[in-house]
């Protein structure tokens, strides 16, 4: 698993473009993703995530797109080529558009979709059971109507009929939406127990920037492009000092304070991330540290506590598209 020999290829994305109305919503983009990997995809609002998912699920008509793409080594977009990709991926749409039989069973709607597979009832209800165990849905809710269930447990259900054919690839939008806080870790790590046990590569749409936790690599989309596509602990160790961040919580903190800060020669990037907290990074921290808490006391900034860490996902992505939005700027 997750071997880079071109026999492991799941998906190849290479210079995809894709238009509608001639306006280009994707550019350049290009990809590859191997056996067993978890892939996520973060952008905000509008970047391209789901335009991207629905090229790679037959949803987008060949005239709309360019360039070389292969699911499981097949082309999209011809007819005889999607009905083969289809039964060689899942989907699992959002919560709000699942479209599940809510006054049926659990087990009678994967019934109903392995049916859709031409897969015979006996063999679906033992490969829901199977599922089912490994997602944690409670056996006594297998025959009630689904309707009854918690959020969290119908979104394990539609994982689990998204999975009933046995796919290669399971494509994965917004799994996290809709569920409370502690439970967004249980999803994620039913994906992760599930890519173990069955193989299975996954792509995972989100905007939930903890969900990097899970994947083995994360893209990062803006306006239709790839700004990056590596292992996170990758993208976060380019940052300066490999990521090593220091954590200041600063009396009065305002924006002056950080500007100061700012100047401090050495100085990478600040983010606030608290009413009185930020993060600094520096060149080479482990020799500058005690500099750069020197410079702020001279500076009469009265710090109340601090503490080092390493960045986490959600600070790369954000300093990778401030980097972006100010690039943009100054060509402008
Ligand atoms: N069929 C279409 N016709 C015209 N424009 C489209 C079409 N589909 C998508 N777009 C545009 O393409 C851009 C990217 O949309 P897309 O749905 O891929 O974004 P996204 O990254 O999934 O956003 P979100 O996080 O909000 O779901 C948007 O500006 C959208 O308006
Ligand atoms: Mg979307």
């Amino acid at each position: 698993m997750k071997n880079k020999s071109p026999k492991n290829l799941v998906v190849n994305v290479k210079n995809l473009e894709v238009f509608f109305k001639k306006k280009q919503i994707i550019n350049n983009v290009s990809f590859q993703v191997y056996k067993g990997e978890i892939i996520g995809l973060f952008g905000i609002s509008g970047a391209g995530k789901t335009t991207i998912i629905r090229v790679l699920t037959c949803q987008i008509k060949k005239k709309h797109w360019k360039g070389i793409v292969t699911v499981t080594n097949i082309t999209p977009g011809k007819k005889q080529n999607n009905s083969k990709i289809l039964e060689k991926i899942g989907y699992v749409p959002q919560l709000e558009l699942l479209n599940l039989y809510y006054d049926l069973s659990p087990l009678v709607n994967v019934e109903i979709f392995a049916s859709n597979y031409g897969i015979k009832k006996d063999n679906a209800l033992k490969i829901a059971r199977d599922l089912f165990k490994i997602l944690d849905i409670p056996e006594d809710t297998w025959n009630n109507p689904l309707k009854n269930l918690s959020g969290g447990e119908k979104k394990r259900v539609s994982m689990a009929i998204g999975l009933i054919h046995k796919p290669s690839v399971l494509f994965l939008d917004e799994p996290t939406t809709g569920v409370d806080a502690n439970k967004r870790y249980d999803i994620l790590n039913y994906l992760k127990k599930l890519n173990r046990k069955l193989g299975t590569t996954m792509f995972i749409i989100t905007h939930d920037l903890e969900a990097a936790l899970v994947c083995d690599k994360t893209a990062i989309l803006r306006e239709g492009k790839l700004l990056e596509f590596d292992t996170p602990y990758k993208l976060i160790s380019s940052l300066a000092s490999d990521g090593q961040l220091v954590r200041f919580t600063i009396e009065n903190l305002d924006e002056k304070i950080i500007k100061k800060i700012k100047q401090y020669p050495l100085c990478k990037d600040i983010s606030r991330t608290g009413n009185n907290v930020i993060e600094v990074f520096i060149q080479d921290l482990e020799q500058n540290y005690s500099n750069l808490i020197e410079y702020i006391i001279n500076n009469n900034i009265k710090i109340i506590s601090m503490s080092r860490d390493i960045a986490n996902f959600r600070r790369y992505f954000q300093l990778r598209i401030k980097e972006e939005e100010e690039k943009e700027f100054k060509e402008k």
